[in-house]
């Protein structure tokens, strides 16, 4: 059986260029989040480098660390799961996880039982702005992306929409805690809103005073003041590892996929 996969690599490779010929980047796929495609290829048909899956892998988790963009051959591979149909089936096994345990969870409702969202690729996705931009670009050094965010119009994750939508229901209050500065509160608010998040108790964003700390230093210590004002941190979700780590963490953290950037 194993001498038959080159064979089967090679045939399908061929069904996948013949299809790329016929539909080109017209292949319309019609995605929740965006209504972007591909430039080569499509969502669901492509031929995962095995390599590239283990990067994402090692990505994910946390073996692979400080890294500046997705490895360049792996950009083609890294588009393909991020507009596909694995980054969402991933996004909701987090959030169903992250929903059987608060479900378990014995609430006083008293208002003080908390649980902290991040904003980029956790509340919000910014997948129409790397997709049209590559998922290969050093994602926050470029003005592009400077100018993305105040449009206000990134679009929900779905699947952390759904989340929030339960945990409220539960009696759980929400926390916004974002690397987003300051001055992009008020977009951010609105942007918020609009895609459906509808309540919070806090919208934390960073303060001058962070500049040049870590997201690891900066949302540990905002964390700590919520907790020192008496709220109980009983969840934590984020796309980043400088989300969940640090201290005050809360009682469980989640971790939802992102092989796109790195922030520690
Ligand atoms: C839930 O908490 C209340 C108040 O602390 C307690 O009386 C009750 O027995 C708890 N229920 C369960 C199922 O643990
Ligand atoms: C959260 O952790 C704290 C400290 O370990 C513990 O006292 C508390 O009971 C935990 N809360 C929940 C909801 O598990
Ligand atoms: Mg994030």
């Amino acid at each position: 059986m194993r001498r038959m996969k080159p064979l089967v690599n090679f045939v399908a490779t061929l069904i996948l260029m013949l299809a790329i010929a016929c539909h080109g980047s017209e292949h319309g796929v019609n995605f929740n989040i965006f209504p972007l495609r591909m430039k080569t290829g499509s969502g669901g048909h492509y031929i995962p480098d095995v390599s590239c899956l283990s990067w994402r892998v090692g990505v994910e988790a946390h073996n692979i660390i400080d890294w500046k963009t997705v490895p360049q051959e792996c950009e083609g591979y890294i588009g393909n799961y991020m507009l596909g149909d694995q980054y969402r089936a991933d996004s909701k096994m987090v959030c169903a996880q992250a929903y059987l345990y608060a479900k378990t969870l014995n609430l006083t409702r008293d208002g003080r039982d908390i649980w902290v969202f991040d904003i980029d690729e956790t509340a919000l996705s910014n997948l129409p702005y790397y997709a049209h931009h590559g998922f290969g670009v050093e994602p926050f050094d470029r003005e592009s992306f400077n100018e993305w965010v105040p449009l206000g119009i990134a679009p929900a994750l779905p699947e952390s929409l759904k989340l929030y939508n339960k945990l409220l229901s539960l009696g759980i209050k929400i926390v916004f805690l974002t690397g987003r500065p300051d001055h992009q509160r008020e977009i951010t608010a609105k942007n918020l809103k609009n895609v459906g998040y509808h309540t919070w108790k806090k919208l934390i964003t960073k303060d001058p005073s962070y500049v040049g700390k870590t997201a690891v230093t900066y949302e540990s210590a905002e964390r700590k003041k919520l907790e020192e004002k008496g709220y109980r941190i009983i969840g934590n979700i984020g796309d980043q590892w400088s989300d969940i780590l640090g201290t005050n963490t809360g009682n469980r953290t989640f971790k939802l996929p992102d092989p796109v950037y790195y922030i520690s």
